[in-house]
């Protein structure tokens, strides 16, 4: 069934455990995610990007009509994310397109204005009755920009910042920068656990971006030091990828999409169970 994704995180951040958050752009995905998911048992929540919607021609109806359709029949309980939203156009899009939860995402600004342009989406989205997610400090890598410096001062979220951030704006979650950066390839980011360690303080459900170029045993780690909702996107590409590319390598004669695509979705559907047992690991120790 389809539930409000802040009840997954507040449910995994009251329990020390933390829901996986796929990202989706076809309706392999889609499918892949539920199909991983259902195998796995656990709640999942599906988000769309603002990037996805670009892609989908600016339309956002198409692929949440799908998810929206996807969710209600799916026997785990699933959420639906509008994931990086800097587009006020689409915010609004959000209620009617079916999605629970947002995240909005005014983090190339500077703090000011990252405060005030957040709080007024805050206001908004709970006059909606949607659950807002915003982050803080910039996770690098959005948009095919190179990852920023992990070590940049500014790049990492600042705790007393934070603080302040979260009580000014009202949202429900924070998106924390700690050392992880988006479209990761290999999972070779070192994440700052220190910096985790006193973000966990404070009053929201802390989210991971990026998680994709995480290694396994720090994703564990993390969830214990307070990552309530775990992003993955990149991974799944990667998955569906390889193995449509080794797919067709082996059999240059095939045309019918369905061939490729099957392969693909199941690979993603097998990365999807694969990291939902990572994260599983966390859950109670
Ligand atoms: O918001 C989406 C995530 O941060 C996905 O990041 O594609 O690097 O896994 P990723
Ligand atoms: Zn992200």
């Amino acid at each position: 069934p389809l539930v409000p994704t802040g009840e997954l995180v507040t449910r995994a951040a009251a329990a020390r455990a933390a829901v996986a958050a796929f990202n989706v752009i076809t309706l392999e995905h889609i499918e892949a995610v539920i199909a991983g998911a259902e195998t796995a048992g656990s709640p999942v929540v599906l988000q769309v990007s603002e990037n996805a919607v670009k892609f989908r021609y600016g339309r956002l109806l198409p692929l949440a009509r799908a998810a929206v359709t996807a969710a209600e029949r799916a026997a785990v309980p699933v959420g639906l994310h509008l994931d990086h939203v800097q587009s006020d156009d689409l915010l609004r899009q959000a209620p009617d397109a079916g999605f629970g939860s947002v995240m909005y995402d005014a983090a190339r600004l500077s703090y000011a204005d990252n405060l005030a342009a957040t709080r007024a989406a805050a206001d908004w989205a709970h006059a909606q009755g949607l659950w807002i997610e915003a982050e803080l400090g910039e996770i690098g890598g959005k948009d095919g920009r190179p990852p920023l410096d992990a070590h940049a001062p500014g790049a990492r979220t600042d705790p007393d910042r934070a603080r302040d951030f979260v009580a000014g704006t009202g949202v429900d979650a924070l998106a924390v920068a700690i050392g992880s950066a988006h479209a990761m390839t290999s999972r070779t980011a070192v994440l700052d656990h220190a910096l985790l360690t006193r973000l966990s303080a404070l009053s929201v459900p802390l989210v991971l971006h990026g998680s994709s170029g995480v290694p396994d045993e720090q994703l564990v780690a993390a969830v214990g030091e307070g990552i309530a909702k775990v992003n993955v996107g990149t991974a799944l590409n990667v998955a569906m990828t390889g193995a449509i590319r080794e797919f067709l390598a082996a059999r240059p004669e095939a045309v019918d999409s369905r061939a490729y695509l099957g392969v693909g979705r199941e690979a993603m559907a097998r990365e999807v169970g694969r990291i939902i047992g990572v994260l599983s690991r966390a859950d109670g120790g």
